[in-house]
């Protein structure tokens, strides 16, 4: 494929690169751009930060798992370009030496480019702008200490970078980077044996750990129609491709339980890249994006050449590992009727930032005249797929909302599900703790403040 991105400021024209050389390898392998660092090579260190721009702002993202044609047509800024052309350092940089925030300096890099573009955009949450950077020896506070001493300083004028025309796409092996769903769903009905590549999350591994051959591949992240999110009469519309970040975004307001819950996924690089149609196509009964959207009545559409179909989320999760899914048939859009917040979203994790649920509970539970009008029970890791809790549903629909009522609803929740024990939590644990999420939500709609976070001293 041929592309064009701006590297630090210069042009860069490339052709014939393989669709699936990481950005991390041609940097370090190839431009000797070895700045730039390599530890888990699986998007969970950090140690690979590259800052990209385009029309929609710049973005930190994981080099290790970024596919050169993602960054066509787009800016791509290293650590080595984040000192001044003349040498003078970024502030941030400037602040890391005062602060003594690097030790070993392994991480270093990372941690500048994601903090140089937290301050180009202005952030000041600390704690989420770094939580996708590893550290194993400074410690966090002089990090965190160097991050205040730079925010008030001018962005230096050479980090606001602008993207060049996006070089256009030769069809080569058969490989596409359709700026359409029109011309994606041409594409993929041509190739129905191709590889579909969003945020690269989940595909990325599949190379850079699994070393597969991945045949004709399309990108879709410059189908724009494919990510934008629209309010309707009937709805919220959100394209396949919208980013977990844009999603966070968006949810903030109609479902901040939702938007929450999506703070605590991978982290800001992954959030950056991943997208809500890749977390729903792939089928992961451990992804947190569908519990939420079950229980909000998300309708999955898909779309195969010109034609569509759409359905209950819930239905296109057939069995572990098995989707309704046809070859040649994408996901365009998940819709969401406009309804009174009653979502709450609760993760359990090892981890707060930065890693896969044990267990996701979503619940929306509608109360009138004191009765419940609708439950909407769904989990995460219980099943082999993403699963409503119908037992327990069943059990509150038309009762009185009430203790008595959550207190069956969570005994049924064992007719509903046998959880698997593995690595990340037993069975019993899964069901104690599914029962327990449901008990807090009855806690925190009676104004019971539940959550530990927020708890000071
Ligand atoms: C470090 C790290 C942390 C993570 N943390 C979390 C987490 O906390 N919670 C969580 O849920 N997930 C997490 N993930 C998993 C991952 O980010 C998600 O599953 C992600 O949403 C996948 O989206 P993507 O755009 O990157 O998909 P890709 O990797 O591009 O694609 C994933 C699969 O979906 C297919 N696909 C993509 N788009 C479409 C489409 N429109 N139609 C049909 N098929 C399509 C691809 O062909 C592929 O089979 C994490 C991953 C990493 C690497
Ligand atoms: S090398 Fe660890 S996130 Fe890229
Ligand atoms: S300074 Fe050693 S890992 Fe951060």
């Amino acid at each position: 494929m041929n592309i064009t991105f701006r590297l630090n400021g210069e042009t860069v024209a490339l052709s014939d690169v393989s669709p699936t050389t990481t950005v991390l390898d041609w940097l370090r392998d190839h431009k000797k751009l070895t700045g730039t660092k390599e530890g888990c090579n699986e998007g969970d260190c950090g140690a690979c930060t590259v800052m990209v721009t385009d029309e929609t702002g710049a973005r930190a993202l994981n080099a290790c798992i970024l596919f050169l044609p993602q960054i066509n047509g787009k800016a791509l800024r290293t650590v080595e370009g984040i000192s001044a052309p003349c040498g003078t350092l970024h502030p941030v940089q400037q602040a890391m030496i005062d602060h003594h925030g690097s030790q070993c300096g392994f991480c270093t890099p990372g941690f500048v480019v994601s903090m140089a573009t937290a301050h180009l955009n202005g952030a000041s949450d600390d704690d989420v702008q770094l939580s996708g950077n590893l550290c194993r020896c400074t410690g966090y506070a002089p990090i965190i200490r160097a991050c205040e001493a730079a925010r008030d300083a001018a962005v230096p004028p050479h980090m606001q970078d602008t993207a060049p025309d996006p070089a256009p796409v030769a069809s080569a092996a058969g490989h596409a980077q359709p700026k359409t769903s029109d011309a994606l769903a041409e594409w993929y009905t041509q190739h129905p044996d191709g590889t579909l590549i969003a945020g690269a999350t989940d595909v990325g591994l599949w190379v850079t750990k699994d070393f597969r051959d991945l045949g004709p591949v399309a990108f879709l992240n410059n189908c724009a129609d494919l990510r934008a999110i629209t309010s309707t009469d009937d709805g919220i519309e959100i394209g396949a491709a919208v980013t977990l970040s844009d999603l966070e975004t968006a949810m903030a307001d109609p479902h901040p339980s939702f938007a929450a819950l999506i703070r605590r996924y991978g982290s800001v690089q992954v959030r950056n890249a991943a997208t809500i149609g890749g977390n729903i196509a792939n089928g992961s009964p451990i992804g947190d994006g569908s519990p939420a959207l079950i229980a909000l009545g998300a309708v999955l559409h898909l779309r195969r050449g010109a034609a569509r179909r759409s359905m209950p989320l819930e239905d296109f999760f057939l069995e572990y590992g098995k989707q309704d899914r046809a070859p040649g048939e994408f996901v365009e859009k998940i819709t969401l009727p406009h309804q009174p917040d009653r979502l709450r979203c609760y993760k359990l994790s090892k981890r707060f930032d930065q890693d896969i649920s044990a267990l996701c509970g979503c619940f929306s539970i509608t109360v009138e005249s004191g009765r419940v009008a609708q439950a909407r029970l769904a989990f995460g890791g219980m099943a082999g797929t993403p699963k409503r809790a119908s037992q327990a549903e069943a059990t509150l629909q038309g009762a009185e909302w009430c203790e008595a009522s959550v207190t069956a609803a969570m005994a049924a929740l064992s007719a509903d599900f046998a959880p698997l024990s593995d690595m990340r939590a037993s069975a019993q644990y899964r069901m104690m703790t599914a029962q327990n999420m449901l008990h807090r939500y009855w806690l925190e709609d009676q104004g019971v403040t539940t959550s530990v976070l927020e708890v000071t001293p």
